[in-house]
C-alpha cells in the first residue's frame, strides 16, 4: 500500500509552488509518486471545482460549497487515490479534509463537526497518513497572491482579511484534533528552506 500525504495552509502559503518543484524535482529522480489536487484532479472533480470557485457564483451558500467540496473529495479519491494507494504508490494531495473542516467548518460556521461528518460519508474512511501545514500569517500569504499575476483570483480569494484569519483559527483547531498525523511547516521561510522543511520530513518517514 501506499501512502496519502496532504498540504494544507491558507492562500499563498506556498503549498503548489512546494509541490510543483517537489514534482520536477522527483519526476526527474524517476519517483512514481503521484501529484494531484483538490477540488480536482480529475475530470468530474475539476468541473465541480469550476463551479466551486467560480467568481459568477457569489449567491452560492454555505452548505451548498461544502457539500460540492465533499462531492469532488469523493470522486477524486475513488478515481485517483485509491487505485494509486492500492498499486502502492504514494499520493501527494494539495489540500484534502482539513480544508473544508476549517473554511467550511469553522470560517463558514457550518461546524467542524457537521462538516468533519459530511467529509466522513465521503470519504469513507480514508484518511491522510501525514499532512503537511503550511503555517503563515494569512496577511503575508495574501501579500504573495496580490503580487503574484499568473495566479488568476478565484471566489474565496476575494474573501477578505478577516475570513482569511478565520481560516487560520480553524486551521488551529483542526491540528489540535489531529496532532499526530498534521507536522507543522514555517510557510514564512524562503520557498528553498521551506522545500528543504518538506523534504526532510519526507525523508525521516521514508516516503521520499
Ligand atoms: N516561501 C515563499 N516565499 C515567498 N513567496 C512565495 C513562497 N512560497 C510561495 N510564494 C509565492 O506566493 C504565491 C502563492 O503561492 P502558491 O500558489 O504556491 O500558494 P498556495 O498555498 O498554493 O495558495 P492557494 O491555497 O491559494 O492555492 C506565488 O506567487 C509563489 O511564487
Ligand atoms: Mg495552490
Amino acid at each position: 500500500m501506499g501512502k496519502f500525504i496532504t498540504f494544507e495552509g491558507p492562500e499563498g502559503a506556498g503549498k503548489t509552488t512546494v509541490l510543483e518543484l517537489l514534482m520536477k524535482e522527483l519526476t526527474e529522480a524517476n519517483s512514481d509518486i503521484v501529484f494531484t489536487r483538490e477540488p480536482g484532479g480529475i475530470l468530474i472533480a475539476e468541473k465541480i471545482r469550476d463551479v466551486i470557485l467560480n467568481k459568477d457564483h457569489i449567491e452560492m451558500d454555505s452548505r451548498t460549497e461544502a457539500l460540492l467540496y465533499a462531492a469532488a473529495r469523493r470522486q477524486h479519491l475513488v478515481e485517483k487515490v485509491i487505485p494509486a494507494i492500492n498499486s502502492g504508490r504514494n499520493v501527494f494531495c494539495d489540500r484534502f479534509i482539513d480544508s473544508s473542516l476549517a473554511y467550511q467548518g469553522y470560517a463558514r460556521g457550518l461546524g467542524i463537526d457537521e462538516v468533519h461528518s459530511i467529509n466522513e460519508f465521503a470519504i469513507n474512511g480514508v484518511m491522510p497518513d501525514l499532512t503537511f501545514y503550511f503555517k503563515i500569517d494569512p496577511k503575508i500569504g495574501l501579500e504573495r497572491i496580490a503580487a503574484s499575476s499568473e495566479r488568476e483570483k478565484n471566489r474565496l480569494d476575494l474573501e477578505d482579511l478577516t475570513f482569511h484569519q478565520k481560516v487560520q483559527e480553524g486551521y488551529e483547531k483542526v491540528i489540535e484534533r489531529y496532532p499526530e498525523r498534521i507536522v507543522i511547516i514555517n510557510a514564512e521561510k524562503s520557498i528553498e528552506e521551506v522545500v528543504a522543511e518538506v523534504k526532510q520530513v519526507l525523508k525521516e518517514n521514508q516516503l521520499i
